[in-house]
C-alpha cells in the first residue's frame, strides 16, 4: 500500500517537532513537506535530529503544496491556520486541523469548501482521547442534565481565549440545546462579565494560569445534584501525536468536515 505523504505546517514547534519523528516512525506515511518561517531553507531533519530525514522547510503552504502531497497537518497559529486550511483544500488536499482560534463561521467556510472540492477535513481543539471523551459524555451529559457551564483552562502564555477545545465543546452541547439558567445574565445584578462569557449560548469561564497546561470541566447541575466532567493535560505533545496520526488515516476516507477527535472514534 501507497504511504501517505504529509506536509506538516508548524513543523519546528511544540507539537510539530514530536509529530514529525512519530510521521516518520509510522510505517504507513512519510513527511513529504514542513512549513515555518524562521527555519525555512533549514533542513527539518537537521533541526529536529531525526534520523533518515533530509528536506527543506518551506516559508508557506502555498511552496510546500507544491511537491504532491494526501493531507496537510496544522499546528501553526490562529493567524495563519484558516489560510492554510483553505490552500490546501483547493489544492485537493485533506487535512487534520490542531490549530485553535477559528470560528464556528470559519469552520462552516471550511466545510462548504471541503465539500465542493470533494476533500476530507479534521479539526479537533484537542487531539488527546481524554478531551475526546470529555466531549462525548458532556453531549451525554447534557441530554440529561439541563443547566452546565464549563472552565476553561491553559497557561499563562496562551493567546486566544477560550481555548479551540471549549469552542468545540460549546458548539457541540449547543446541538443538545441552550442551557436552562433561572436568572439571564442580563438580568445579574452588579459586574455582569463575572458570570463570564456565552459561547454558543454556554457560560464559559477562562482561566489563564502558570503551572497550567490546559484543560476543561463541564459543570452540570439540577436540584439537589451536580455532575462535573474534567479532563487536565500533562506537560507532553505524545496524547496529541497519537490522535493526530490517527486523523491523518481517517481523513483521506470521508469528504468534507468533521469536528472533534470523537467524530472518528469507535464510541
Ligand atoms: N488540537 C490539539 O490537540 C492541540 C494541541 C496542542 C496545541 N494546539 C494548538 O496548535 C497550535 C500550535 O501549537 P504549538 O504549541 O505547537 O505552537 P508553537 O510552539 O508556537 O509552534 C508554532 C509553529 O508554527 C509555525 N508558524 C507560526 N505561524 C506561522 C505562519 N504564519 N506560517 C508558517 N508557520 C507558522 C512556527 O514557526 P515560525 O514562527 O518560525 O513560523 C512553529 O513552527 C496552537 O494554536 C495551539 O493552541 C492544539
Amino acid at each position: 500500500m501507497d504511504k501517505i505523504r504529509v506536509c506538516v505546517a508548524g513543523a519546528t514547534g511544540w507539537v510539530g517537532r514530536s509529530l514529525i519523528p512519530a510521521i516518520q516512525d509510522a510505517g504507513d506515511m512519510s513527511i513529504v513537506g514542513a512549513v515555518a518561517r524562521s527555519s525555512s531553507g533549514k533542513d527539518i531533519g537537521d533541526i529536529l535530529n531525526v534520523k533518515g530525514l533530509s528536506l527543506m522547510i518551506k516559508s508557506s503552504v502555498r511552496d510546500a503544496l507544491e511537491v504532491p502531497t494526501d493531507v496537510l497537518v496544522d499546528f501553526t497559529s490562529p493567524e495563519s491556520v484558516k489560510s492554510n486550511v483553505l490552500t490546501a483544500i483547493r489544492n485537493g488536499v485533506g487535512v487534520v486541523v490542531g490549530t485553535s482560534g477559528l470560528s464556528d463561521e470559519d469552520y462552516d467556510e471550511i466545510g462548504r469548501e471541503a465539500v465542493k472540492e470533494e476533500v476530507g477535513v479534521i479539526a479537533a481543539g484537542n487531539f488527546a482521547i481524554s478531551a475526546a471523551l470529555l466531549l462525548h459524555f458532556s453531549v451525554l451529559a447534557a441530554k440529561h442534565m439541563p443547566s452546565w457551564e464549563v472552565v476553561d483552562f491553559a497557561s499563562s502564555k496562551k493567546v486566544d481565549a477560550p481555548s479551540g477545545m471549549t469552542r468545540e465543546l460549546a458548539y457541540r452541547l449547543s446541538k443538545v440545546g441552550r442551557p436552562v439558567s433561572e436568572i439571564p445574565v442580563s438580568d445579574v445584578k452588579g459586574i455582569k462579565e463575572a458570570r463570564g462569557a456565552s459561547v454558543n449560548h454556554t457560560q464559559v469561564h477562562s482561566i489563564r494560569l502558570p503551572g497550567t497546561v490546559i484543560g476543561a470541566e463541564v459543570l452540570f447541575g439540577k436540584p439537589d445534584e451536580r455532575l462535573s466532567i474534567r479532563y487536565d493535560a500533562g506537560t507532553s505533545a505524545q496524547p496529541y501525536i497519537d490522535g493526530t496520526l490517527l486523523a491523518i488515516r481517517k481523513v483521506q476516507k470521508f469528504k468534507g468536515l468533521k469536528r472533534g477527535l470523537d467524530s472518528i472514534l469507535d464510541l
